[in-house]
């Protein structure tokens, strides 16, 4: 199937799939690049993909009231040079606030040479200068967890991995690994609390329900969203 913008997409769940089976259920349409009608500030964010070392897992959303979420990867991923081969990685059910970064590699001016001049990328100029690849310190990938939440124009800094279910707090800058489930908030961030008790994020963390099938987390949606862990089936 063809998105909006002509990327070939798996079909994940289909209307159709699920009437073959029998099952009186409205399955999201993972290809869609607008989850719900008439909102065109908020996407489906793998959908509007399409650099190769960009990867986002299924249901995450991107809001953008600002400028068109659809140029999520000009306007929120920033400093990413293919030269770099640095990744994004963002798992499934994320939620990513407007104006929300990623600071790839590229934003990294070497810190190795004597000057911060970019003296590598105006190579026409400095015959002698570091090869373009040289010019950053290649900090490496940005890895976004299952479930995460990231609050209005929080930057995630290059080489930061944040744990599955963690919230970033609005304008954080975030500079370190965050852990599951934790709340982080400021400049640089730092841990705000943890979500939950270590015996329940261990059991989130075993359970990894955002790997489950739709059905099964349409079943169990009320006991997710109650907070009753017990309650899961
Ligand atoms: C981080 C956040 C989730 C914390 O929510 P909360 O648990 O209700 O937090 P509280 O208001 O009880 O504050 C707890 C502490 O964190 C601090 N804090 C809260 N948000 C913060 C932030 N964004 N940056 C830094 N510190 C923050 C508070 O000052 C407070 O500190 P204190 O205990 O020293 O007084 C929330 O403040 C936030 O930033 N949410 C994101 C909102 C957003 O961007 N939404 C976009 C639309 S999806």
């Amino acid at each position: 199937m063809y998105c909006n913008n002509g990327i070939v997409r798996k079909v994940a769940h289909t209307t159709l799939d699920i009437k073959r089976r029998g099952l009186n259920m409205t399955i999201p349409n993972l290809n869609k690049v607008y989850p719900r009608s008439n909102d065109y500030q908020t996407i489906y964010l793998k959908n509007v993909i399409t650099r190769d070392n960009i990867e986002v897992g299924d249901y995450t959303i991107y809001n953008d009231f600002y400028n068109d979420p659809r140029d999520f990867e000009k306007n929120n991923v920033l400093y990413q040079y293919p030269i770099n081969n640095d990744q994004l990685i963002i798992g499934k059910f994320c939620s990513i606030a407007c104006k929300a970064k990623f600071l790839m590699t590229s934003g990294n001016h070497t810190m190795k040479s004597l000057s911060t001049y970019t003296f590598p990328i105006f190579g026409e100029e400095w015959d002698e200068a570091l090869k373009p690849k040289d010019a950053w310190d290649n900090k490496g990938d940005i890895i976004i967890g299952n479930d995460v939440w990231i609050g209005y124009d929080a930057i995630i800094m290059s080489g930061v991995k944040i744990g599955d279910g963690a919230i970033v707090g609005t304008r954080a800058v975030v500079t370190n690994d965050v852990s599951p489930y934790t709340i982080v908030g400021g400049v640089p961030a730092k841990v705000i609390k943890k979500r939950f008790s270590d015996n329940v994020i261990l059991k989130l963390l075993k359970i990894k329900w955002w790997n489950w099938s739709y059905e099964k987390i349409q079943a169990n949606i009320k006991y997710i969203q109650s907070g009753n862990i017990n309650k899961l089936v």
